[in-house]
């Protein structure tokens, strides 16, 4: 499959010279209407997250970090929710991680039939679970099985494979540069996310933007940012600044979907408070289509100081509505407290 050279040629536009985060472009053969891309976020980009991006004018997104061996294996909660998709999601990437070629070839397969468009494997997770199994950021270290793995991903599923991957395991050892160029020249991959960070930087510190840009310029396909994109004007410059081809919205984004419509020139400024409740209730229903009210009541604990955030507010009277809606027991209860919030009196009584 020669889609590396396929995509390059249609991506070649370098840094200085005036793309649009608006303008379409391609992953092998895909066209992708815009170059703002929610990131992978395990634990968080679940079918609704992603489809909330994309409502709000992600041009793709992709999925939390699945396991090929829980996948290979049948897990029943991995192959129902975490390969849930939406119709009105598309295009939409799920990523993969795992270090063993058969697995992931049949997992891969598994995850076509689901309806993904494309498939991401991991090679940057600096968590110890994952890494010990040599999945991860391990497989900078093993640039042959690196290698295998995103072949084995094309092979079983017949989709489209980027890679998303670090700079490095720790500072200046240059390994996940090495393993990029090994991907794009022999791994079939149509695209590279990178991260310039070293997973030993977990997900701190200053990413290494010039590092990111030497990247564009050398890698014959495309490449997508991650890092650090936190504000629309902090995205707007790395952009420009590393000529990467589309960015990856990630912690900027959580309880945030205005940061796409802001970057694909659909708003300015930052949502009304009513907008932040409609958007609270969407996420609220989303949820419990999605696990039944019960457990997305619990699951969405960690998603409410991200809306609470979003109302403005003094720390004080936001600390107030943060405890009582860790405490609801539903999510009417959440509902109502969000809601009475968002119009004024929670906040305004609250502290
Ligand atoms: C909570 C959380 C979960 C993440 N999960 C994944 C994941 O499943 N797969 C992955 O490749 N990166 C994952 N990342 C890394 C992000 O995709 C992104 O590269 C990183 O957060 C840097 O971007 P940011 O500084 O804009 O947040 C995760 C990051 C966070 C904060």
């Amino acid at each position: 499959m020669n889609t590396v050279s396929a995509s390059a040629s249609q991506n070649t536009v370098r840094p200085g010279q005036g793309r649009s985060l608006t303008e379409p472009w391609t992953l092998g053969p895909l066209t992708i209407p815009n170059r703002v891309v929610l990131a992978p976020l395990a634990g968080i980009g679940n079918w609704f997250v992603r489809l909330q991006a994309r409502r709000h004018g992600a041009g793709l997104a992709v999925s939390e970090m699945v396991s090929s061996h829980a996948i290979y294996f049948g897990n029943d909660r991995t192959c129902t929710e975490m390969l849930r998709i939406h119709p009105d999601e598309h295009p939409v990437s799920v990523q993969l991680f795992g270090a063993d070629p058969e697995i992931m070839a049949a997992a891969a397969e598994r995850v076509a039939t689901a309806g993904a468009d494309l498939i991401d494997i991991n090679m940057g997770c600096p968590v110890p679970k994952v890494c010990k199994t040599g999945a991860g950021a391990a497989l900078l270290e093993d640039p042959d099985r690196a290698v295998a793995v995103a072949r084995a991903a094309a092979r079983g599923s017949g989709l489209p494979v980027t890679v998303k991957l670090r700079t490095g395991l720790r500072p200046g050892d240059g390994k996940g540069v090495a393993v990029a160029r090994e991907l794009a020249e022999r791994g079939g991959v149509v695209g590279l996310s990178i991260h310039p960070r070293h997973a030993s930087q977990r997900h701190a510190g200053k990413p290494d933007y010039a590092l990111a840009a030497e990247l564009v310029r050398e890698l014959p396909v495309p490449v997508l940012l991650s890092g650090g994109l936190h504000t629309a004007e902090r995205a707007r410059e790395a952009f420009e600044q590393t000529g990467a081809d589309a960015i990856l919205l990630a912690r900027g984004s959580l309880g945030n979907p205005w940061l796409f419509q802001q970057l694909v020139g659909l708003r300015d400024g930052d949502p009304t408070r009513e907008e932040v409740v409609a958007e609270f209730n969407w996420v609220l229903d989303s949820a419990a289509d999605h696990l039944g009210a019960e457990r997305a009541n619990r699951y969405l604990r960690k998603f409410y100081p991200w809306y609470i955030e979003r109302l403005g507010g003094t720390r004080g009277q936001q600390a107030v509505l943060q405890a009582a809606l860790q405490q609801t027991d539903t999510l009417e209860q959440a509902r109502e407290l969000f809601a009475a919030a968002g119009l004024g009196e929670g906040l305004a009584t609250a502290a």
